[in-house]
């Protein structure tokens, strides 16, 4: 199983599954969101972990797609609480329809992925679900603290670390960690796997944090800048608040302060602090410590070795991404 072979078994059960059905108003929305791609890394995580103790992938299918809903369903609402228009290069569907609309296609889509979850093997159905409900509440936590911090200056690298843990990392843990448990692995297996997966989410954030910066727009599907619009408290606008003196920093302290501004003008006077003062640097060497951390977590595993490889390469992909 390589990531390939995760994805096309990712997309056949999404296409199989009829999410259009009345209301339209409350459904149409719902396959929009899932027939607009995404990476799918997530169900991709639940397979490949499940297919490093066990042949048979459909017996993690279910949860595998009911995670890649729960996910899709954190973006309606994050799209809400970001401002953010665009999504997957299309608008997102809070613009596309409106806010209630996004809210609860949004909450049915939750509910949805609880039924998906539910459709494991019975005998694991109470460990994946404490796994799931764990994850989904710990989400609901990092998102708090990403719009508290909006509103604070004085925001710690280590609380920015715990907030994307909890925002990003956590599902990519847990999602590696219910295929862990569908796939029958031992407790110290499925640890390492999860450990694996926060390590690999931490730098994944940290990635998505440089390119709402740096992305080129027509491939990236978001509209970048939008974190340096909000005062996002990224790894890049805390290291620049370390880093940048006298003028330099009186110029950023100006513009997180700035009520009435011009958003590219903003965001084109931000960057170049970041430039001036190196950040991106900064966060990319961050980054490349959690995903040596990750991968010494994937090497105590024992599973199938040529999954192990193909998971490897998956997280090496993602230090690599665009989008
Ligand atoms: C976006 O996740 C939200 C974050 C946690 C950064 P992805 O970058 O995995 O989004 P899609 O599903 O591929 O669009
Ligand atoms: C998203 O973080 C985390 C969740 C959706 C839970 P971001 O707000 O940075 O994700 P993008 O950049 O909008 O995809
Ligand atoms: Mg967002
Ligand atoms: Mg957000
Ligand atoms: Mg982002």
């Amino acid at each position: 199983m390589n990531f390939t072979d995760a994805l096309n078994l990712v997309e056949e059960k999404l296409g199989e599954i009829n999410f259009k059905r009345p209301p339209q108003g409350l459904y149409d929305p719902i396959a929009y969101t899932l027939a607009n791609g995404g990476k799918r890394i997530r169900p991709a995580l639940v397979l490949m972990a499940h297919a490093l103790f066990d042949s048979k992938p459909e017996k993690a299918l279910m949860p595998a797609i009911g995670i890649e809903v729960f996910h899709n369903f954190t973006l309606l609402h994050d799209d809400i609480m970001d401002m953010a228009d665009i999504r997957r290069g299309k608008p997102s569907v809070h613009v596309k329809w409106n806010e209630n609309t996004a809210i609860l296609s949004g909450d049915a889509m939750l509910i949805m992925a609880y039924q998906f979850v539910a459709g494991c093997e019975p005998r694991y159905l109470q460990d994946v679900q404490n796994e799931f409900s764990k994850v989904a509440l710990e989400i609901c936590e990092g998102q708090q603290y990403d719009m508290d911090f909006e509103n604070r200056e004085d925001v710690t690298i280590d609380e920015y670390l715990n907030m994307i843990r909890l925002k990003t990392a956590v599902l990519l843990g847990s999602s590696l960690k219910i295929g862990a448990i569908t796939g029958n692995a031992s407790a110290e297996n499925s640890n390492h796997l999860y450990n694996f997966g926060i390590n690999i989410g931490l730098a994944f954030q940290l990635m998505d944090d440089i390119l709402d910066v740096y992305a080129d727009k027509d491939n990236f599907g978001k509209e970048p800048g939008g974190d340096i619009v909000s005062n996002k408290k990224t790894f890049l606008l805390l290291s620049a608040l370390n880093e940048a003196k006298g003028q330099e920093r009186s110029e950023l302290d100006k513009w997180l302060g700035a009520d009435e501004f011009d958003r590219n003008e903003k965001i084109k006077a931000v960057r170049e602090i970041y430039d001036n003062t190196g950040v991106k640097v900064l966060a990319t060497k961050k980054m490349e410590s959690f995903y040596n951390t990750a991968i010494t977590e994937l090497e105590k595993v024992s599973g199938n070795k040529d999954v192990a490889v193909e998971l490897k390469n998956l997280a090496d992909s993602l230090m690599k991404r665009t989008k």
